[in-house]
């Protein structure tokens, strides 16, 4: 398997591409639209062809690459079927597989975040978009966000995974690349709740301020990046 995480400095979000050895074909997870020419450059030098690209949820502090990447490799798009994009190519329910040669990456469904809010999972790699994030986890104060969604979504969904499991987070704004689904439960200050009330509690008292053009890149989002 090939795999790089590359990483956006204005919106500090992580971008994957991951790709089979063999076949050769790529997919790109949450790409951003400024780095798209970074991302073909990758797979020109890696000899990948991409094959899909896909957005876990509708965000509100980027634009999206997946039309730009589409327009230039024709890949197929892809989000969960919750999604309020309409010009998505493919829409996933709850534990559907995407396949790329060999490689299996499972869609779960973890709203609370935003109500669209895919996870992915492809062995033991936990693709958490802003759903878990290392020592935090997604606001929950805007795009229908409901902090029980997500207490659900963390503690009944990723939180029920192997502890061995490796999280790779949709962002981190303190230079942590990786960490694991048991250094979460045990070190994350979000995730140390007794119930969905005091989880409820905390993500009520976050006071944290609306991302700057979020009304601008989610018009723009809704339309996978497209003007
Ligand atoms: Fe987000």
């Amino acid at each position: 398997m090939i795999f790089k995480q590359l990483f956006d400095t204005n919106s500090s979000t992580y971008t994957y591409l991951i790709a089979s050895a063999k076949g050769r074909e790529a997919i790109i997870i949450d790409p951003v639209l400024e780095n798209v020419d970074e991302y073909i450059i990758h797979l020109k030098e890696l000899d990948l062809k991409l094959v899909k690209v896909i957005d876990t949820h509708i965000h509100a502090d980027h634009i999206t690459g997946a039309s730009k990447l589409k327009i230039n490799t024709n890949c197929t798009t892809i989000m969960g079927e919750n999604s309020p994009a309409e010009t998505v190519d493919i829409k996933l329910k709850n534990d559907e597989i995407i396949k790329i040669d060999q490689l299996k990456i499972r869609a779960m469904f973890t709203p609370g975040h935003t109500s669209d809010s895919y996870s992915f999972l492809m062995d033991n790699y936990l693709f958490s978009g802003d759903t878990l994030l290392i020592n935090g986890t997604g606001r929950t104060d805007f795009q229908n966000g409901s902090s029980k969604d997500a207490y659900h979504s963390l503690f009944h969904k990723l939180l029920k995974l192997p502890e061995e499991t490796i999280l790779y987070p949709g962002h981190d704004y303190n230079g942590k690349k990786s960490s694991t689904i048991g250094k979460e439960k045990e070190h994350n200050p979000r995730l140390q709740v007794e119930n969905v009330d005091q989880y409820i509690e905390i993500m009520s008292n976050l006071n944290l301020s609306k991302p700057k053009m979020i009304d601008h890149n989610i018009s723009r989002n809704l339309k996978l990046g497209n003007i």
